[in-house]
């Protein structure tokens, strides 16, 4: 990776409105933030700015509602909670471009704070599109990405923006592609990467490529409803992504050639639906309308074995639908061991993911980590010796 442009400490942002592009992309339950990490990481460097009375304007996603307004995926319930934390004015704007949005930038006083709506209810974020990128550019005076986790996103808001505005490398991005570079660079062997959560698609294709880097790999969550029906065992009404049978195949063979074991479950707990009672069942039980919500004992005992074996684990993903009490036993078991083999046993931990962080606070985990990063899917991209197509674009050419 080269070197990336940073903003120099003693610019004077006095009136310049400053783009920020933060990951507001936080767990939400019925209009609710459940869990706010994503949030509490920016507000510093929000008062930062405001306190050199620059105009803050925050751009940021939330969920994936492909282009389309989608109320329920609207930012605005989060303007509140900035307001309250940053003891400063935010403002929302319905729109997440246009004139009257550069108008509001104008308009608010230094050290005031623009939330703008959701940038992916626009077709041309995820496309990446030129002149849409150009519009968002208006809005600001300088760019600055703070956003580590959305840069595996070649998006409007993080890539092609910076072709059109003065762009920089924010400071919690540096400190966590740094700690993600050192920590896994020293890395000592064995070295175990626990995958799960319900992302399949981002994280199916990287998994062939980590099998290089790991010695073992746990597959839970929805991510192993793909091996479990692969193996030929029904997952009912369970999450898992179509047309990957030659990618699991290539995964597997990868994973023999190259000694890395692939822990999958062997039992799961299931139900008929989020709010019926849950059953513990050995794979060959499955029927057609079970949903498999959470690992079961076994494949939680054989997971505890492979935290004991690692000098090194890498969490990224829920093992089950956390959220609720009945389905949590996996995620909870699988933070409270690495905690406790973080603690007595010197393993080095590294979390990361949104869903990730909703449980570890929730286990109250969150200081039983080496290091617990925002990022879940640029976490990984990482970690697989990928260049991240929101970084290269900050990169200073020389
Ligand atoms: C994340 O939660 O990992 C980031 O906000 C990126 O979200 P995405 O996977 O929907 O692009
Ligand atoms: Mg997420």
């Amino acid at each position: 990776m080269g070197k990336l442009k940073a903003l120099d400490k003693n610019l004077n942002l006095t009136d310049k409105r400053i783009i920020l592009r933060v990951d507001l992309n936080v767990p939400m339950l019925e209009g609710k933030v459940t869990d706010k990490s994503r949030i509490n990481k920016v507000i510093p460097i929000i008062k930062e700015f405001t306190k050199k009375k620059a105009k803050v304007i925050l751009i940021s996603h939330l969920g994936r509602p492909k282009g389309k307004i989608d109320e329920k995926l609207s930012l605005k319930p989060i303007a509140p909670i900035l307001e309250n934390l940053l003891n400063s004015k935010v403002y929302f704007s319905n729109k997440s471009y246009g004139s009257t949005v550069i108008e509001k930038s104008n308009e608010i006083k230094s050290g005031e704070v623009l939330l703008l709506e959701n940038v992916r209810f626009n077709r041309e974020e995820e496309s990446n599109e030129g002149n849409f990128a150009k519009e968002l550019a208006k809005i600001g005076d300088i760019y600055v990405n703070e956003a580590f986790s959305c840069s595996h996103r070649a998006h409007a808001s993080v890539c092609e923006i910076t072709k059109y505005i003065d762009s920089y490398a924010g400071k919690l991005l540096f400190e966590e592609v740094n700690a993600i570079n050192m920590l896994t660079n020293k890395a000592e062997k064995p070295i175990s990467c626990i995958i799960g959560g319900s992302k399949i698609s981002t994280k199916i294709g990287i998994l062939s490529n980590l099998v290089k880097k790991m010695q073992t790999i746990v597959i839970v969550g929805a991510m192993a409803n793909n091996f479990i029906k692969y193996k030929g065992h029904k997952i009912g009404k369970s999450l898992f992504e179509k047309n990957q049978e030659n990618l699991l195949k290539d995964i597997i063979k990868k994973c023999a050639t190259n000694n890395c074991k692939l822990i999958l479950p062997e039992d799961v707990i299931v139900a008929k639906s989020f709010k019926s009672e849950s059953k513990l069942k050995s794979l060959n039980k499955i029927d057609d309308t079970d949903l498999i919500l959470d690992i079961g004992e076994n494949t939680v005992n054989k997971i505890y074995k492979i935290i004991d074996e690692s000098k090194t684990i890498l969490w990224n993903g829920p093992a089950g639908y956390f959220e609720l009490e009945k389905f949590s036993t996996g995620s909870n078991k699988i933070a409270k061991k690495i905690t406790e083999n973080t603690k007595n046993k010197s393993l080095t931990s590294i979390a990361g993911g949104g869903d990730t962080i909703a449980a570890i606070n929730k286990f109250g985990c969150s200081n039983g980590f080496t290091y617990i990063s925002t990022a879940g899917g640029a976490f990984l991209e990482l970690l697989e010796g990928k260049i991240l197509p929101g970084i290269k674009v900050l990169e200073i050419n020389e």
